[in-house]
């Protein structure tokens, strides 16, 4: 098996462990494989404690249980009514549950993941909860299985840092958002003084200390892959130099000028297939936006109904 192979087993192990200590009631008040998330969890520092408990309150334990991250990217999402929204790593589904009020029965969210263990924990949650707008699919996060400019926000907890290939997560982000889609991303991240050698010093792969990218890293690749308007802002220390962070971006609605000058509007357009705007829950058909979508943007297009913003070609 490659070094990828090897690395990427031990996370899938490693996360299996934990799925299936929290499905086993019997298991998760001993030090089985979760012991280590509960003491950083117990000091705050990763899972449930990144949440203000008034707001974790109305979800199944074993979502709440279940939690891994090392933030709370709706903080920063500002998710709205009818949004698409795709959760990287979605483990027991904390965030997708939480994301699923947020914005309501018109508007839905996917939840990727590449653990069976996990995903059956999340889809459980998801019936205990009640809810029926999300959706949980097996997949890597380098490869997301979802078409082009099929969501509004992309949101990962704690996940990115786990990934044996970054530049392809960031490209799929930025493939599978709409233009003028955002990220809200929490993740670990080590101050740029620290060589990948020291990092690494600091804690394994799998407890998502060693793959932390730098704040310098992070946004280089957020630029490579597109994305405008990216900040990478430290919330709480996990280690000594590495910090719980949030990472935002937007993907911008036309692309940057080339050589050949601006992209012309059609070109951008084509980002997202006209075929999944009026499926969107959004505001244009594709007639509609054949007809009315102008090179101009109006308020007035497709009648005034207010889509989300970035899920209708005119707008
Ligand atoms: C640290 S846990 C975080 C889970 C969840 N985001 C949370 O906040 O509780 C990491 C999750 O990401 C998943 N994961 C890790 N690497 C992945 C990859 N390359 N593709 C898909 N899922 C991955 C693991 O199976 C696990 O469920």
């Amino acid at each position: 098996m490659t070094e990828v192979g090897t690395v990427r087993r031990s996370v899938r192990e490693r996360y299996a462990a934990v799925a299936a200590a929290v499905s086993d009631s019997s298991a998760t008040g001993c030090c089985g494989p979760t012991c280590a998330a509960r003491e950083l969890d117990d000091r705050g520092v990763f899972g449930a404690g990144r949440y203000d408990p008034a707001v974790t309150a109305g979800l199944p334990d074993e979502a709440v249980l279940a939690s891994l991250g090392c933030g709370n990217p709706l903080m920063v999402a500002e998710l709205r009514e009818g949004e698409r929204v795709l959760d990287l790593g979605s483990g027991g589904g904390i965030d997708v549950l939480l994301s699923a009020g947020r914005v309501g029965p018109s508007g839905r969210v996917f939840g990727v993941d590449m653990t069976a263990e996990m995903l059956t924990l999340a889809r459980a949650n998801a019936a205990r909860a009640g809810v029926s707008n999300v959706e949980f699919l097996e997949g890597r996060i380098e490869a997301v299985p979802l078409p082009d400019g099929a969501v509004d926000v992309v949101i990962s907890n704690c996940v990115i840092n786990l990934s044996t290939d970054k530049p392809s997560v960031l490209a799929e982000m930025f493939r599978v958002l709409v233009p003028g889609g955002r990220i809200g991303i929490a993740d670990v991240v080590a101050e740029n003084h620290l060589t990948p050698a020291q990092r690494a010093e600091r804690g394994s792969f799998v407890e998502c200390i060693a793959g932390a990218l730098s704040r310098a890293e992070y946004l280089d690749g957020l630029a490579a892959a597109g994305f405008v308007d990216t900040d990478v802002v430290f919330t709480h220390e996990v280690a000594p130099g590495m910090h719980g962070a949030i990472i935002r971006g937007v993907k911008p609605l036309a692309r940057a000028t080339t050589d050949a000058g601006p992209a012309s509007e059609p070109e951008w357009r084509g980002l997202l297939p006209l075929s999944q705007v009026g499926a969107a829950g959004g505001c244009c058909s594709s007639g509609d936006q054949g007809s009315c979508c102008g090179a101009s943007a109006e308020d007035g297009c497709c009648g005034g109904s207010t889509g989300p913003a970035g899920s209708c070609g005119c707008r």
